[in-house]
C-alpha cells in the first residue's frame, strides 16, 4: 500500500489507503525501535529540519529520534531563536532552509495554515506538526496505531473524545481520520466547546460525561488549552473538572476493557485524575512510543524509499 501525497499537511482529504499505508509501515518500523541496535540506514545522507514555533516535548523529540534512528542529520530550530524574531517572514525562512538542501521540513506553528503556506513555496515534503486550532495529523496517526494495537481493528470501534473539541487540533485530525476509517465517534463537552458542525460530520454530541462514555471502546481525554484562550468557556476549572474530568468513579460507568488515551501534556487532576492516568486502562505512554514509529514511517513514505534502505 502506497502513500499518495507529497506532504502531510492534515488528515482532511487523505484516503483510507493513505492512512493505512502509514499505519502499516509504522508497525514494521516499531519492530526496529524495539531492537538493541535501533538505527537503520534508511535516511543516510538526508537532512531533516524540525522547526518549532510553539513549545513541544513529545512531537519535537519524537521527530528528532525518528530521523536519527533512520540515520538522517536532524537540525532543530526554535522559532524564538530564528531570524523570524528580526522580522523575516515564514516564507522567506523556509525558502532559505530549503536552499541548504534539506529533504523534509517539519513545522509546528501557532497559526492555522502555516504548514500549507510553507508547502506552497517548497519543492520538498513538508510535515505539519500542529498548526493553531487546525490539525495535528501525526498525533491522529499515532492514536490510531495505538487503538489498532489494542483492539486489533479500527472499523466499528466506538470512540468518545472529551473536552475542548472546538479548540483542539488533535480532535479535528482524529475526527477526520476516524470517520474515514468507519469508526463511530462521539464528543463530550460543554456547549461552548463543541463546534456547530459535529452532527453534520456524523459525530454524536453529549454534554454529560457518563452518558458519553457508557458505550465507548476508547475514551480520548483532551487538555484544556489555556494558552489558546483569551477568554474562558466555562466558569471555573473546578467546575469543568467536576463535570467533565475523568476519574475512577466515573470510569466505572464505562466498559470493562475501555482504553484511555490522552495526547499530552496532561493537566493531572483537571481533565483526568492521576489514578486514571497511571491505571490499567491508560495507554498514554504507548501513544508516545508509537509516535516515533509513525514519524519514521511517514518520512520513509514521503521520500518514496524502498525496502532495501531499511535493513
Ligand atoms: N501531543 C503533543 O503534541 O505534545 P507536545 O506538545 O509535547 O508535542
Amino acid at each position: 500500500m502506497q502513500y499518495s501525497q507529497k506532504h502531510l499537511l492534515g488528515i482532511k482529504g487523505l484516503s483510507k489507503e493513505d492512512i493505512l499505508a502509514v499505519l502499516n509501515a509504522a508497525d514494521t518500523f516499531k519492530v526496529y525501535t524495539q531492537r538493541d541496535i535501533k538505527k537503520v540506514p534508511t535516511l543516510r545522507g538526508r537532512t531533516i529540519i524540525n522547526m518549532f514555533f510553539e513549545p513541544s516535548t513529545r512531537t519535537r523529540t519524537s521527530f528528532e529520534i525518528a530521523g536519527k534512528r533512520m540515520s538522517a542529520d536532524v537540525i532543530n530550530i526554535a522559532g524564538s531563536s530564528s531570524s523570524v524574531v528580526k522580522g523575516e517572514t515564514l516564507v522567506d525562512t523556509v525558502k532559505n532552509l530549503e536552499a541548504m538542501n534539506c529533504d523534509i521540513l517539519i513545522i509546528r506553528h501557532g497559526e492555522a495554515g502555516a504548514a500549507e503556506l510553507a508547502a506552497r513555496h517548497l519543492s520538498n515534503p513538508v510535515i505539519n506538526a500542529g498548526d493553531g486550532y487546525h490539525e495535528h495529523p501525526t498525533q491522529a496517526l499515532l492514536d490510531l496505531m495505538t487503538i489498532r494495537e489494542h483492539k486489533q481493528e479500527l472499523e466499528g470501534q466506538k470512540v468518545t473524545i472529551v473536552g475542548d473539541i472546538a479548540h483542539s487540533r488533535v480532535a479535528r485530525s482524529n475526527i477526520y481520520a476516524m470517520k474515514t476509517l468507519g469508526m463511530d465517534v462521539s464528543v463530550v463537552g460543554p456547549p461552548t466547546m463543541i463546534p456547530a458542525d459535529m452532527e453534520k460530520m456524523g459525530v454524536k454530541v453529549f454534554h454529560n460525561l457518563e452518558k458519553g462514555i457508557k458505550d465507548a471502546d476508547v475514551i480520548m481525554m483532551l487538555r484544556i488549552q489555556m494558552e489558546r484562550q483569551n477568554k474562558t468557556f466555562f466558569p471555573t476549572l473546578r467546575e469543568y473538572s467536576n463535570l467533565f474530568g475523568l476519574n475512577l468513579q466515573k470510569l466505572k460507568k464505562a466498559k470493562k476493557d475501555v482504553l484511555i488515551l490522552h495526547p499530552g501534556p496532561v493537566n493531572r487532576g483537571i481533565e483526568i485524575s492521576t489514578d486514571v492516568i497511571d491505571g490499567p486502562h491508560s495507554v498514554i505512554l504507548n501513544q508516545v512510543t508509537n509516535g516515533v514509529a509513525i514519524r519514521m514511517a511517514l518520512m520513509y513514505l514521503l521520500l518514496g524509499l524502498s525496502d532495501e534502505t531499511v535493513n
